[in-house]
């Protein structure tokens, strides 16, 4: 018999195998506006320069993290649960990296990889799709050297509520926000449907402090990746999708 958060894990992986070839779509034909605009600018710029890093690429869906890594000088293993991700985060030739990028299936809660192996963990839109990131979050700190640091770029836990992206905001209340929840949707990425539903688990932002604290971790930076006034000012995009604080991103050190 599986336990509950193995069979949530199970239900996870599978939905992303059949959202592989839509996740896929989505990124390499650059759909996403908040991660083309927004984020993926936020999580590079907390990075800092790539170059010689031992990364670990959590969660790392096609790879194109990795590979901008990679190009920088980064030497990357990209690990994602989803074989279809996987393989095709394989078939991208890695032409033009300076550095070493590998990618091997494989959870955040057992990382195949030695102690202190990395000086950097990046977690790009992960743990919103974990149902309990406290032990990848103990892996990280197992396989990041004394130092080393964690980034995290996430759902904003005080303020994303189901389609926050279509403007539909009411708050979360706090008999809600003060335990875990999850949100069931399928994504709706510029008018793409994924085939399979998500879930998003969001918790309240003390789960976060607390257990990267407990993990070994002191957290050294917390930003909230937004819109400049004048994308939003200029942009009706931007004023209908981003209502409130959507994102999150945390940087944490290795003790
Ligand atoms: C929203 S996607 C983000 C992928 C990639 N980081 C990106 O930004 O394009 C979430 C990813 O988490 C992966 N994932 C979910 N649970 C996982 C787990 N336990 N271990 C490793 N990857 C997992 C999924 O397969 C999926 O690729």
């Amino acid at each position: 018999m599986e336990d509950t958060a193995e069979a949530i894990a199970n239900l996870t992986r599978r939905r992303w195998e059949d959202n592989a070839e839509y996740w896929v779509q989505v990124i390499r034909d650059r759909r996403d506006r908040y991660r083309v605009e927004l984020t993926d600018a936020a999580v590079l710029d907390a990075i800092g320069d790539g170059t010689g890093l031992r990364v670990l690429d959590a969660g790392c869906g096609e790879g194109y993290l990795a590979r901008t890594l990679a190009a920088q000088g980064a030497d990357v293993l990209g690990v994602d649960v989803s074989q279809g991700l996987i393989d095709a985060a394989c078939a991208v030739p890695s032409r033009g990296a300076r550095g070493s990028l590998s990618f091997v299936r494989a959870s955040v809660d057992d990382v195949p990889a030695a102690d202190g192996e990395f000086d950097l963990v990046v977690a790009n839109h992960l743990f919103s799709h974990l149902q309990d990131p406290t032990p990848a979050i103990g892996e990280f700190a197992r396989v990041l050297r004394g130092g080393g640091r964690l980034v995290v770029l996430t759902l904003h836990p005080c303020f994303y509520v189901e389609n926050s992206e279509q403007g539909a905001m009411n708050g979360v209340p706090a008999s809600r926000y003060f335990r875990q929840r999850g949100v069931d949707q399928y994504f709706n990425v510029d008018g793409l449907e994924s085939p399979s539903m998500i879930t998003s688990w969001l918790r309240p932002l003390e789960y976060y402090s607390g257990t990267l604290r407990d993990a070994g971790f002191v957290i050294s930076d917390l930003r909230e990746p937004h819109p400049t006034p004048e994308q939003l000012r200029d942009d009706p995009w931007w004023r209908k999708g981003f209502p409130t604080a959507l994102f999150m991103l945390l940087v944490a050190e290795r003790r």
